[in-house]
Parts: structure tokens; sequence; C-alpha cells
């Protein structure tokens, strides 16, 4: 979900709220809502994306110069108008945004119906303007009504309130991201930055439990105790150009043409051929003697690759689903836990890096969000620096966080073959650029849109790509796709192979790993099934390929990253064809805040 909230943009601030909810999409979009305050409360809410929203709006006029937005992603309830944010108290004076999930709203729900309070929705958020109102009732004022209702809450939240009567926008969190935006003449609040930062690059991250208050006359923030507490003010360095489409058609293929630029900022500074060292930066003397992964989706296949490149620098490493590591977290010993997050707020990779500190272990966040939860709470924080990402399904950010858990795998071990990494991430950029400039994926994307399914496979780090391959086609374009370990296919996958079911296979290089994917090449061929090669054409997987996507001659820890780049835009043509929501596939969110 993301919220906005703004104080001191005068008759714009409708706008601006509405505004911001647009660039905070990507983080759910099934309703929205937003509330303006000034001696009352008006909101207009309901289900549906931003623009259902928008003309909501045009026929309404709504007045207040404070005001609060939400767009949301169903935890509790389903997507209908009653459930959109904002929710209001009895007498529609009070109105709250929330993300996250209130664990103790049943048993304050009841207390709050026992005491007559009657409830609309069937969200768990609808139990804070309640509390609100009756601390307000008690005789608090309307900065003491929030906070004391803050105070009831147990979960995860970033909660922003207004109060009829009261010119000030009210904000907390707690295990749930809020920013402030610091402009000269207004200030924002947010989920995360985009909302505001047409206006501004001036932000003061909240950190749990802290409380903040927006009026006339700026900003204070406070403790749980009301103590001010001294917040240092980023400046952020992209500008508001780079959350825009630039011309393509959807965000997901910029961020797929960013690719060059992206790695060549996540090396910038970090690696030296000459010498054949990395540096990335005071993370301190980190020598891990093991290595455990904790990520989800797109990041876990990244985290895959960093474990593979861990075990082969001799260090014991495994990747761990982080929704399973923190249910059973397995003995940690003195490893160094490393949490794989492009946003650095996924709530399952959260709370597994919790559990881990919990457990005594030095953790690292590898991120792209400077200032995200996962880069505060860890020991550490190693930044991919891919630059925001918009589109749903990640792409840059996969590459980057490959290309960044290399230098993290160079500066904290030792491999015979660091020269030869090294010079290899260099020429990635470039290599990625011949791809994006060349590749025949929107040929094969046509001559297959209508498959009953998409296999991918691939042996060592090519494994973690034929995953990533699989899930992307999964996420944009909703057809059937599966990726395994080559070897894998005839112990139980191969039954599903038909010549309908065509076989995207990662080969690079000519060594035993690659001979024997081409022998799992030739079990699907006989089959029937189409092949595609994605090969550097050192073995002879081509003789048994219907298709070929060339690679160029490299590494193969950055032939992972360039092989990837094609079935980006093999799933990317595929959904264009099949006529998907790209940018916002179904179901999906961005940022999954909830466990
Ligand atoms: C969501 C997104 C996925 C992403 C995953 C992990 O499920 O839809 O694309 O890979 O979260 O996100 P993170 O920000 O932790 O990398």
């Amino acid at each position: 979900c993301g919220i906005i909230g703004c104080v001191g943009r005068g008759d714009e601030t409708l706008d601006t709220l509405v505004h911001g909810l647009s660039k905070l999409e990507y983080r759910g979009y099934d309703s929205a809502g937003v509330a303006l305050s000034s001696d009352h409360v008006e909101i207009c809410k309901n289900s549906g994306k931003i623009d259902d929203l928008r003309e909501a709006l045009s026929d309404r006029t709504l007045s207040g110069s404070v005001g609060i937005g939400h767009t949301r992603w169903s935890t509790h309830g389903p997507p209908t108008d009653a459930n959109a944010h904002p929710h209001q108290d009895c007498h529609g004076d009070v109105a709250v945004v929330h993300n996250g999930i209130i664990e103790n709203y049943q048993s304050l729900r009841d207390e709050l119906v026992a005491a007559g309070h009657t409830f609309t929705s069937d969200t768990d958020t609808e139990v804070v303007p309640h509390l609100i109102e009756d601390a307000l009732e008690a005789g608090s004022d309307p900065e003491d009504a929030v906070r004391e209702a803050i105070s009831r809450l147990e979960g995860s939240y970033a909660v922003a309130a207004v109060v009829a009567g009261c010119d000030a926008v009210f904000a907390a969190r707690n295990d749930s991201p809020l920013v402030l935006g610091l402009a000269e003449d207004a200030t924002f609040l947010a989920s995360d930055v985009p909302a505001f930062r047409d206006f501004t690059d001036q932000v003061v991250y909240l950190a749990d439990g802290e409380f903040a208050r927006l009026d006339a006359d700026g900003w204070t923030v406070t403790d749980s105790d009301g103590s001010v507490v001294e917040k240092d003010v980023d400046t952020v360095e992209w500008d508001p150009e780079e959350t825009g489409k630039s011309g393509y058609e959807h965000y997901m293929l910029k961020e797929i043409h960013e690719q060059p630029r992206a790695l060549r900022q996540c090396l910038r500074g970090r690696v030296d051929e000459l010498s054949g060292t990395v540096d990335i930066g005071d993370l301190g003397d980190l020598s891990p003697t093991g290595v455990q992964f904790v990520a989800c989706g797109t990041s876990y296949h990244a985290a895959l690759h960093g474990a593979q490149l861990f075990r082969e620098a001799g260090i014991p490493s495994q990747a761990f689903l982080a929704s399973e590591y923190a249910t059973a977290t397995p003995p940690i010993g003195d490893a160094l836990v490393v949490g794989v997050t492009q946003s650095g707020e996924t709530a399952d990779t959260l709370s597994a890096l919790r559990a881990a500190r919990r457990r005594g272990a030095r953790t690292l966040a590898v991120t792209n969000v400077v200032g995200s939860t996962a880069a505060r709470e860890c020991d550490h924080a190693l930044y991919i620096r891919a630059g925001p990402e918009i589109g749903v399904a990640a792409t840059k950010t996969f590459a980057s966080q490959l290309a960044a858990l290399n230098l993290l795998a160079l500066g904290t071990s030792s491999t015979g073959d660091a020269r030869q990494v090294i010079s290899a991430l260099r020429d990635l950029p470039g290599h990625v650029q011949e791809i994006l400039d060349e590749s025949a994926a929107q040929e094969i994307a046509e001559i297959y849109q209508d498959a009953d399914a998409y296999f991918f496979i691939g042996r060592g780090y090519h494994e973690p790509v034929a995953l990533e391959g699989a899930l992307k086609m999964k996420e944009i374009t909703y057809k059937h796709a599966e990726g395994f370990a080559a070897g894998e296919l005839k112990h139980g996958p191969l039954a599903l192979v038909t010549e309908n079911t065509p076989v995207f296979a990662i080969v690079t290089g000519d060594d035993e790993r690659a001979r024997k994917t081409v022998g799992n090449v030739k079990e699907v061929e006989a089959r029937d099934a189409p092949v595609v090669a994605i090969t550097d054409g050192q073995s002879d997987v081509s003789r048994y390929a219907d298709h070929v996507l060339e690679l160029p001659e490299t590494h193969p820890r950055a032939a992972a990253v360039l092989a990837n780049i094609h079935l980006q835009l093999v799933s990317y043509h595929t959904a264009a064809l099949l006529g998907r929501n790209i940018d916002k596939p179904r179901n999906l969110a961005k940022s999954v805040t909830v466990e």
C-alpha cells in the first residue's frame, strides 16, 4: 500500500495528493482514496485504480489545505469501496490511512463495538479512527488523541491521520516505511519518495516508534514519549525524470533498457581491474566463515546466485526463502546473514533478518533503497544503486543484485579467478547493451505467444536464471511457466513437455556442465518440444535448438546476467502481445509489506 500526506499546498492540496498516489500506484492499486481537512473532514474513496478515484473526484468539490491519501493492496477484506482508505470515526471528524497489519485489531474492535462504535468496513485499520475519536471525546487534543490511539496498536503499521479543526497531519510508523519531504512552503509525508519527488529532494526518514506532526509551522518528529528527536535531512540523488517512462511504453521496458547504466552505477568506483581488487566501502572486516542469504521472489533468485559465489570461494553458504527462514530459523553459528531485497521493505525478509539478529547474527542488507528498513536495521548495507524501479516485475534490480553480490563475494573472500570476474563485470554494461540492441526475443515471443506453457532450464549459475526466467513469464503474461535445474527435468517435469511447450535452455561454455545440459536439451528435443537455446555458441547446443538467443563469450557469472536480459525481453514481448497489464500485473504488488 502507499500513503501520501501534505500540508502547505493550499488549493493544490487535492491535486498534490492524487499526483502522489499515482506515483505510488506500484505499491498497490486495488482501491484508493483521499481526505481533506479544514473545520471538517471530507473524504472520497473507491475501489479501482487512481484513475477511478480521479473520475469520482471530478463530480465532487473537496476543500481543505491539509490532507492524506492512500492506494491499497488488500490484506484485510476485499477491495471494495467500503474497505478503501481513508477510514473514519462515527462522527466523520477523523480520517486515517494505514499500511501494514494491526495484529490486535479484533480485540480493539470488540472493545470499541461494546462501547457503542459502529464499523463500516472489514479492515483492521478502522479501529484507529475510532480509538482517536474516543480519546478526543475524553478531552485529549488532536495530537495526543492520535498518540494515544497509536499506543494501543500492536503489529506493523505506517499510519497517517487528520482531525477536523486542526490543520495538521499526524503520522507514526512501526515496521512499515514513512518518509517526510521538505519543500520551502510545504511538507509531505509518504511511504516512498516518488510520491513527492516532483516537489522536493529533501527528505527525513522516520524510524520505528517515531511520531511526526506536519503543520503550517513545518514539521516535528518525536519519540513515543513525546520528546523531540533530532533528525538528519537527506538529499535524494535521483531526479523526478527517473520515475517517468521517458518515452517507453512501459516502465518495465524502460527499466530493462536502463540496465547498462544501472550496472555502471553499481560498479562505479568499486572495482580495480589492474589489481584484481574490489572496494565495497565501509562494510568493516566481514570475512564471513559462513553466509546465509534470505530473500523473496526475484531477490531469492539473486540470493541463490550469491550463495553459489561463496560456495565457490570455499565458504559454506545457502540461500533461504525468507518466509520459511523466519518461521523455522536454521542454526546460524557465526554465519553472516545477508538479506537481499531491492525495496528493503519486504516483510518476510525483514522478519528473517530480525530472527537472525535475535540469534546474535551479524546482518547485511543488499538493497536498492537507501534509508529503507532493511538498510537501517542491519549491521551493514551494500547498495545496488539501480535507481528507482517502478514496474512491479523486477528487472534492473535483479541485474544489479547479481553484480553487487559478485562484488560482495570478491570483496570478502578469495577466488582464483578474481581478475577474470572483474574484467567480465567491467564488460557487462556493454554486453547488456549489445543484447538490448540485437536480441531476437521479440520474434521468439511472436512465435510462441500461444504456447501451453514455458519451461526454462540451466545448470550452475544458470539455474537461478532459469527460475527467474519462469517467474518473470508467470508474473507478467499469466501463463504457466516453470524453471528447473537442467538435470532435474528428467526426474518429473519431462512429463509436461509437449510440442506446444517451448523449452528455454541456457548453455554457456563447453565444459562438463554445458555438455550435460546439452544432453538434457536432446531429451526435450526428442519429445518434439521446441528448444530456444540461450548460448554463447561454444557448445553444440544450437544443433538441437529451433532458435538461438546469442550471448557473447564471457565469464559464466556475467553470462547469467546476460542470459536473463534475453529472458526479460521474451517475457515482456509475450505479455505485450497478449495485452497484459505489464507494469501492474493482476494480484501482485511491488513491495509486499505483510507476511
Ligand atoms: C514482491 C515483488 C517481486 C519481488 C519480491 C521481493 O513479491 O512482486 O517482484 O521480487 O516482492 O521484493 P524485494 O523488494 O524484497 O526485492
